[in-house]
């Protein structure tokens, strides 16, 4: 039986480093696709592919993802040492969702490989799955935020997604709001280690004030450590921030949603200390361009792309994308 499976990158609104901590997110799968055909059978996965010279080669008894070789073969190699299918197969993997943009093109290979071999369940289960995949091939202790997004996208919306229920609710994305991706050039550094560093430095400020999806502002404060308390205060604000842009997309207020945006970016530079000279320098341009509502890095940071929201006919010089549906596949 062939497979052909199809999933969306993605790109956040607002709300980095929020996921992990249980915190909201307002990302939206978007036109931009990696398509897996599969012929289904054998003892291996074994996928040529349009990005990469190198073909893929994972046996189904795969046991270290992270080992595998090439590097982008290593997404496939976690999708399979987690689902553990009784069967491998033979195919093709095409893809336009640029990789190391900040746009998830791993999640949507992994999204994509799981469908096409043959993962059945609702999008939140196919979305664990493969956050878990993510984690096994790459050692980033990951959110469960680009999965999920790719797997229950939803055509002309966005998805504000509680990461703390993993309740996911569309928010209709207005038609004069134009969504750009401004691709920053700077591939990603050190992603890993940062990001687990990120990570543990959120989970020691839990530890002084409690979970902080519930934490305060003013409790927040009161965290000695003066780089603990900025992670912290990037998070509690963040959440805040997530909340009003979702409230101001459902009511058309396109000004808030830059404005928070806008501000967002700020937290991520000055707080969470994921941001880099080149992504502060082209938000500071980007925001200045007639019809920009506003503009931030998108995702882990350390590079990528940056986000905007614009008057569509706005001279933004960067990519528009549409928000759209999330991942399918058909058995042909
Ligand atoms: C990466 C991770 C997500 C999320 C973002 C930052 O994209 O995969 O889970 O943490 O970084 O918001």
């Amino acid at each position: 039986m062939q497979m052909r499976a199809t999933a969306p990158g993605r790109v956040n609104l607002i709300g980095d480093h929020t996921d992990y901590t249980g915190g909201l997110v307002l990302p939206m799968a978007i036109d931009l696709r990696t398509t897996v055909t599969l012929e289904l059978g054998g003892h291996e996965v074994r996928l040529t592919s349009s990005i990469d010279h190198e073909t893929a080669v994972v046996p189904i008894d795969v046991t270290d993802p992270g080992a595998v070789t090439p590097a982008w073969a290593r997404y496939i190699a976690g999708v399979v040492a987690v689902l553990a299918p009784d069967e491998g197969g033979a195919g093709h993997v095409a893809s336009d969702v640029p990789a190391g943009a900040g746009l998830a093109s791993s999640a949507a290979l992994e999204v994509a490989v799981a469908l096409a071999l043959g993962f059945e369940g609702p999008p939140l289960a196919l979305a664990r799955a493969c956050r878990d995949a993510e984690r096994r091939a790459s050692g980033v202790p990951c959110g469960i935020m680009d999965q999920l997004a790719i797997a229950a996208g939803v055509e002309g919306h966005a998805l504000l997604i509680d990461c703390s229920t993993e309740d996911v609710t569309p928010v209709a994305v207005p038609a004069h709001a134009a969504v750009f991706v401004v691709d920053s050039g700077q591939r990603r550094v050190l992603t890993a280690s940062a990001y687990a560093a990120r990570r543990a430095e959120c989970e020691a400020a839990a530890a002084l004030v409690g979970p902080l999806r519930a934490a305060h502002e003013r409790s927040v404060e009161t965290i000695a450590d003066p780089v603990l308390r900025r992670r912290a205060r990037h998070v509690v604000t963040e959440n805040r921030r997530v909340a009003a842009a979702a409230a101001a997309l459902a009511t058309d207020d396109l000004a808030a949603l830059g404005a928070a945006m806008v501000e967002s970016h700020a937290s991520l530079r000055d707080d969470f200390e994921v941001s880099t000279d080149v992504l502060d320098t082209l938000v500071d341009d980007l925001v200045r361009i007639s019809g920009v509502y506003g503009a931030r890095l998108t995702g882990a940071g350390f590079g990528g792309s940056v986000v905007v929201v614009a008057e569509p006919d706005a001279p933004v010089p960067g990519r528009r994308v549409h928000a759209a549906a999330g991942a399918t596949v058909t058995a042909v």
